[in-house]
């Protein structure tokens, strides 16, 4: 894997899970990372275990659903480390409250989908916007927003954030597209069930074994098994991929919807 020395990334979400590992692969590659995140304390400490381990890292509260803050964000990291070259949009609204009541489009509060799509979908557009400003001042850049196996393809519940990350991947597409010829690449990585903090409080478990038995491989996705694949997306090793959304989900939506019965069968 090329070495990130010299790159300046901004990761959002990064106080935990799949944004916290980003953040820590990021640094350990040599970038100097900037890690934002609602929770102001825990994003703070996060950043100072990294420093810790001789990387370079800030932190920054930030919301993604409120424009200002982002806009901030990118501003601090540029100021912090002169330039912005990776942007991880990886925050999502994935709250044990929101999912609830995130049931379908008869049942589902209007407030419920609109806060979703304000955060999620808005905050991920915000979040390119203010990057791609930023990246134009240098060049160009990269940027990996985080999607879902939800946004690929829908399970029974939760409408408000599968279409929020559906939505995420045609802006990344969009992205692609219309800047490419300015230097800023722009993918997608869409993970399967990974055992995190919001994971566990979202997905009751005998769901979650259901999703596991889906898998064609049999071990079970870490935070860092996406975060690996979101630094190599940063990287130059990945510098004629653009526009794409890789799934990181074991195989999850790679075959047939009869698999895992069929693997009970033998066949
Ligand atoms: N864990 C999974 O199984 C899974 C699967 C597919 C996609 N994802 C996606 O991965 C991303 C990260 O999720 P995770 O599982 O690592 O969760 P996590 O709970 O471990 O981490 C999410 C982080 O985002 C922060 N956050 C929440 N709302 C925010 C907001 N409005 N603004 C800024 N930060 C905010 C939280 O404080 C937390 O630190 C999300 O986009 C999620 O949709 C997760």
């Amino acid at each position: 894997m090329t070495a990130l020395e010299g790159r300046s990334a901004l990761v959002t979400g990064a106080a935990s899970g799949i944004g916290l590992a980003t953040a820590k692969i990021l640094a350990a590659r040599g970038a100097r990372v900037m890690l934002s995140d609602i929770n102001a304390e825990a994003v703070a400490s996060a950043a100072e275990a990294i420093r810790e381990m001789g990387g370079e890292a800030a932190a920054v509260k930030c919301d993604i659903g409120d424009e200002r803050q982002i806009r901030d964000s990118v501003a601090r990291t540029v100021e912090a480390f002169g330039r912005l070259d990776i942007l991880h949009n990886n925050a999502a609204l994935v709250r044990p409250d929101i999912s609830a009541a995130d049931t379908d489009i008869l049942e589902v509060p209007i407030e419920v989908w609109d806060a979703v799509m304000n955060v999620t979908l808005r905050g991920t557009m915000l979040g390119c916007k203010f990057g791609i400003e930023a990246m134009l001042g240098n060049g160009g850049g990269s940027i990996i927003n985080t999607s879902s196996m939800y946004g690929v393809s829908p399970p029974l519940l939760m409408p408000s954030y599968c279409v929020s990350k559906a939505g995420i991947n045609m802006l990344t597409r969009h992205v692609a597209t219309t800047f490419g010829r300015k230097g800023i690449r722009c993918n997608a990585v869409a993970p399967g069930l990974v055992r995190t903090p919001a994971a566990d409080a979202i997905i009751p478990r005998p769901f979650a074994e259901v999703h596991e038995n889906a898998s064609a491989l049999a071990h079970q996705s870490t935070p860092e098994d996406i975060a690996h694949v979101v630094a190599f997306l940063a990287s130059d090793d990945s510098r004629s991929m653009t526009g794409e959304i890789l799934h990181v989900d074991g195989g999850t939506t790679s075959h047939l919807a009869t698999y895992a019965q069929a693997r009970g069968l033998g066949g």
